[in-house]
C-alpha cells in the first residue's frame, strides 16, 4: 500500500513539473511544435537589443533597416544576437555603408538582402551558403567586376554528395557595377533565377559567354539590360531562357529592331525606350511577337514615321507607349492591322491603352484601329494637333470620347493649327456649340426658328451692304470664316 502510494505521489508530481514546461512550448509557438531545447534557451529579444538601437527594426513589416549605419558588418556578437532573438528579420537593408566585400555570412533566415550602394568588389566563395532561404539580393551600385563575380560566389550549402544550389534565390540585381562580360557558368549554382537585373554596366557587345550565362538560366522571366551600351542583340538570345516575359532594353545604341525579336515567342512586355531606332517602315518593322501585350517605345530621338505594317505583327497588344517621340510626324492609318485573308479583312490588337503624348503628330488616322471605344486610356497631350476636317475623327469623336473616360487628359490637348484656332483646348473646339452635331427631337422646332430668324437677319443686313456698298466687308473676315466652314462640313460627316 505504501509503495502505491509513494508511486503516485511521483507521477503526479512529475506531471505537475512538466505540464507549465508543455503549454509553454505550445504558447509562444503559435501552435506548431518545435523540440523542447529552444524553448529552454530564451530568445533574445531583438527590438531592445543594441542593434536595434543602432538601426531601424519595425518588426511589423519584419524589416531591419541599416542604411548608413554600419561602419562595417556585423560583429560576431551581433549577428548572434540576430540568430537568437525573438524575430527575424525577412528584409535585410545595409544599403549606403561603404562595406568593401561580402564574407561568408552565417546562418539566418533572411529573405531579402539588399546591399545596394557600398563598394563591394569582393565576394567570398559561398557567401550566401548559409542564408537557405535567400530569395532576392541587390548588389547593385556596387565595383562588382566581371573577374570578381565568379560562379561560386553563389554556391549553395554543402551537402554529403556536391553542393545544393541556392534553390530559393529567384532575383538578383547586378546593375551599376563593373561588368563587362558573365562567366559562361556564372549561374550554376542558382538555377531557379527568375528576374535578372543587369543594367548599366558597359558590355558593349552580348559576347558568347555571357549570352551562355544567361542561356543557363531557364527559369529567367524577368531580363533588364537597359544602358549597356548594346548595339544589337545576340541573334540566339533567346533560345536560352524560353520563359522569359519582360525584357527591358532602354538607353542602348540600337539603330533597328533586332532580328533576335523574331525569336521572342514568350516575350508579353517590351521596353525599347531611348534607342537611335530610326523609322518603322520597310525591313525595320516588328516581327511576329504573338505574347506582346505591352510595347513601350518611348524617348526615341530618332524616330519619324511608324509605317504601313509596323506593328501588324503584334496582335496581342493591348498596350502601346508612344509617347515622347519629340520627332514623331506620322503613324500610318496601316500601322497596326494585319492583312488576313487575301486583304477583304484586317485583324486589330485588342489595344487597351495608347500614349502618343509630347509627341510632334498633327493628325491621327480614324482606321488606325477600330475599336476606339475599347481604349481606357488615349493619351494625345503635348502634341500640335491640327483642327480641321484631315483631323476630324479625332477632334469631334476622340476628344470627347477622353473627356468621359480620363477628363485628366483631355486638357492639354491643343490645336496648333490653324492658325485662328491656334492655343484652344481641342476639346473646346470640339463640336463647336452653334456648329454642332444635328441634334434630336423637340430642340428641331428651336433649331428651325433660329434658321428662320437668322435667314431675316441676313436677307436685312444683305441689303443694307448692298445699298451702302460695303463689298469689302466679306473679304476681311474670309480667313476665319474658312475655318468656320471647314468646322460645319466636318460636324456634318460627323457619326459615332
Ligand atoms: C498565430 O497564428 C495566426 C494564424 O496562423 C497568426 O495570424 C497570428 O499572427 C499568430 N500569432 C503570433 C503571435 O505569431
Ligand atoms: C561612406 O563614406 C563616405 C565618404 O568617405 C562618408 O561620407 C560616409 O559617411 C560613409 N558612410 C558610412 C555609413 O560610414
Ligand atoms: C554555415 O553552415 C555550416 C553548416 O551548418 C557551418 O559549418 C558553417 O560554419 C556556417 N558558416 C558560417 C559562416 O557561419
Ligand atoms: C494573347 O493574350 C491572351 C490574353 O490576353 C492569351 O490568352 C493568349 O494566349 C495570347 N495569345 C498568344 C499567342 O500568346
Ligand atoms: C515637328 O514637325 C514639324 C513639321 O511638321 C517640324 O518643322 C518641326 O521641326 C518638328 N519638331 C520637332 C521637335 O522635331
Ligand atoms: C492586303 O493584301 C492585299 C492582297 O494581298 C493587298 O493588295 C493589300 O495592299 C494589303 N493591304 C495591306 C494594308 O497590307
Ligand atoms: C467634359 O466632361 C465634363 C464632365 O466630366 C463635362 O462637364 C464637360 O462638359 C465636358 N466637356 C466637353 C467640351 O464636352
Ligand atoms: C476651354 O473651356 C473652358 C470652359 O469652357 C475654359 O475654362 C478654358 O479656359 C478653355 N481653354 C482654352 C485653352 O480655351
Amino acid at each position: 500500500m505504501k509503495t502505491v502510494y509513494i508511486y503516485m505521489t511521483f507521477v503526479i508530481s512529475m506531471i505537475v513539473f512538466l505540464l507549465p514546461l508543455n503549454s509553454a512550448t505550445e504558447k509562444s509557438e503559435n501552435g506548431t511544435t518545435v523540440p523542447p531545447e529552444t524553448t529552454l534557451k530564451p530568445k533574445t529579444d531583438v527590438l531592445k537589443s543594441d542593434i536595434c538601437t543602432k538601426c531601424s527594426c519595425d518588426a511589423k513589416n519584419s524589416l531591419i533597416d541599416c542604411s548608413r549605419k554600419l561602419a562595417n558588418w556585423f560583429s560576431p556578437e551581433e549577428w548572434e544576437i540576430l540568430q537568437n532573438g525573438d524575430i527575424t528579420f525577412e528584409t535585410m537593408k545595409l544599403s549606403h555603408n561603404n562595406l568593401t566585400n561580402i564574407p561568408a555570412l552565417p546562418t539566418y533566415g533572411v529573405k531579402k538582402l539588399f546591399l545596394d550602394y557600398n563598394r563591394i568588389s569582393s565576394i567570398t566563395v559561398g557567401a550566401f551558403q548559409n542564408l537557405t532561404e535567400l530569395t532576392k539580393l541587390d548588389l547593385s551600385n556596387n565595383q562588382l567586376t566581371s573577374k570578381a563575380l565568379i560562379p561560386d560566389v553563389f554556391k549553395g550549402p554543402y551537402s554529403v554528395q556536391d553542393f545544393e544550389p541556392l534553390k530559393n534565390l529567384k532575383s538578383l540585381n547586378l546593375g551599376y557595377n563593373r561588368l563587362h562580360l558573365l562567366d559562361d557558368d556564372l549561374f550554376e549554382h542558382v538555377p531557379y533565377l527568375e528576374e535578372l537585373i543587369l543594367c548599366s554596366n558597359s558590355f558593349q557587345v552580348i559576347d558568347k559567354q555571357t549570352e551562355t550565362a544567361l542561356s543557363g538560366c531557364s527559369s529567367l522571366k524577368v531580363l533588364d539590360i537597359s544602358y549597356m551600351e548594346l548595339k544589337t542583340l545576340p541573334e540566339t538570345i533567346f533560345h536560352g531562357p524560353q520563359d522569359l516575359d519582360t525584357l527591358i532594353v532602354s538607353g542602348n545604341l540600337f539603330d533597328k529592331i533586332p532580328k533576335a525579336f523574331d525569336y521572342a515567342d514568350n516575350l508579353k512586355r517590351l521596353v525599347l525606350d531611348e534607342n537611335p531606332i530610326g523609322n518603322l517602315e520597310g525591313d525595320n518593322i516588328f516581327p511576329a511577337m504573338t505574347s506582346l501585350q505591352y510595347l513601350s517605345c518611348a524617348f526615341m530621338p530618332n524616330l519619324f514615321k511608324i509605317g504601313s505594317g509596323a506593328l501588324s505583327e503584334l496582335q496581342n497588344l493591348t498596350e502601346l507607349i508612344l509617347s515622347d517621340n519629340t520627332q514623331l510626324i506620322e503613324i500610318d492609318s496601316h500601322a497596326m492591322c494585319k492583312n488576313v485573308t487575301g486583304g477583304d479583312n484586317f485583324d486589330y490588337p485588342p489595344l487597351e491603352k495608347l500614349y502618343l503624348n509630347n509627341c510632334n503628330f498633327t493628325v491621327l488616322p480614324r482606321d488606325l484601329i477600330v475599336r476606339w471605344d475599347k481604349l481606357h486610356a488615349l493619351d494625345l497631350r503635348y502634341n500640335p494637333w491640327l483642327c480641321d476636317i484631315s483631323n476630324e475623327y479625332m477632334v469631334n469623336y476622340l476628344i470627347q470620347h477622353v473627356n468621359k473616360s480620363t477628363p485628366i487628359l483631355a486638357s492639354n490637348v491643343i490645336c496648333e493649327n490653324p492658325t485662328e484656332l491656334k492655343g484652344l483646348e481641342v476639346l473646346n473646339v470640339s463640336n463647336n456649340k452653334l456648329l454642332g452635331v444635328l441634334p434630336s427631337g423637340a430642340s428641331w422646332v428651336w433649331i428651325g426658328l433660329i434658321i428662320v430668324l437668322l435667314s431675316i437677319l441676313v436677307t436685312l443686313s444683305g441689303l443694307l451692304v448692298y445699298r451702302r456698298g460695303y463689298c469689302g466687308i466679306g473679304k476681311k473676315k474670309e480667313s476665319a470664316r474658312r475655318a468656320l466652314y471647314s468646322r460645319t462640313s466636318f460636324n456634318e460627316d460627323f457619326h459615332i
